[in-house]
């Protein structure tokens, strides 16, 4: 399989939709790549300028990455630990910096019996290692509801603003693993686009709150 023809000579990026994409698009501008915006359409997959950018949900980077369809791409931490990847990750963005926690409500007591994630990898090693038989459900959505309805009585989940917890009776109690964005490269990319890749990721190192 290989990239299609019109991506020859363009580097493609794989960057994750939503909240973390405009603070990437700046990185990676800030990195010296001339990035045109998205234009007003839902096309997944554009060019613009000095790369071809693809869209996808925060845990499909890695695969694309890890295939080489994108050369390079942002993507969490906390998606990096729970697929066990070995992408090559050269920068720490230091961006979308969260935690990954274990929740409860509120003064909850008692033991946990039930524990709903999107994480259940880093979760079932975390209960292991501090000796609970919970159970790991794995949900795909907004965790917490899990946690608030009773289908669980804990969540494991990031924590960023930690607006979510306020505003459902939710408290962290343990802290699992620090998170942020990481700039990820496919390592046949890293030795065949060398001489674009190599000077972008000395310059996002340089960027503030980057290393
Ligand atoms: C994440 C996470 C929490 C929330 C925490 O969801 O699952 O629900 O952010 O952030 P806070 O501490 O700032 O409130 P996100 O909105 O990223 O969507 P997702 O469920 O698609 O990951």
């Amino acid at each position: 399989m290989s990239a299609p023809a019109a991506d020859a000579g363009k580097l493609v990026l794989a960057l994750p939709k939503g909240r973390v994409m405009q603070a990437s698009l700046q990185a990676l501008r800030g990195g010296g790549l001339h990035l045109t915006a998205h234009g007003p359409g839902r096309a997944l997959r554009h060019d613009a300028g000095d790369a071809i950018v693809i869209e996808m949900r925060n845990g499909d980077v890695p695969t694309y990455v890890e295939l080489g369809v994108a050369d390079a791409g942002i993507v969490g931490k906390d998606v990096l630990m729970e697929q066990n990847s070995q992408l090559a990750e050269p920068v720490d963005l230091g961006f979308a910096a969260c935690r990954l926690s274990l929740i409860r409500p509120i003064g909850a007591a008692g033991t946990i019996e039930r524990v709903a994630t999107k994480y259940p990898r880093l979760t079932a090693a975390y209960l292991g290692r501090v000796g609970s038989g919970a159970e790991v459900v794995t949900l795909t959505g907004n965790v917490e509801l899990a946690c608030i309805t009773g289908l669980s009585d804990a969540v494991v989940d990031v924590v960023q603003t930690g607006d979510t917890l306020r505003d459902n009776g939710l408290e962290e109690v343990d802290v699992i693993a620090h998170s942020s964005a990481r700039f990820v490269v496919n390592r046949a990319s890293l030795k065949l686009r060398s001489p674009v890749l190599r000077p972008l990721i000395e310059a996002l190192r340089r960027l503030p709150g980057a290393r």
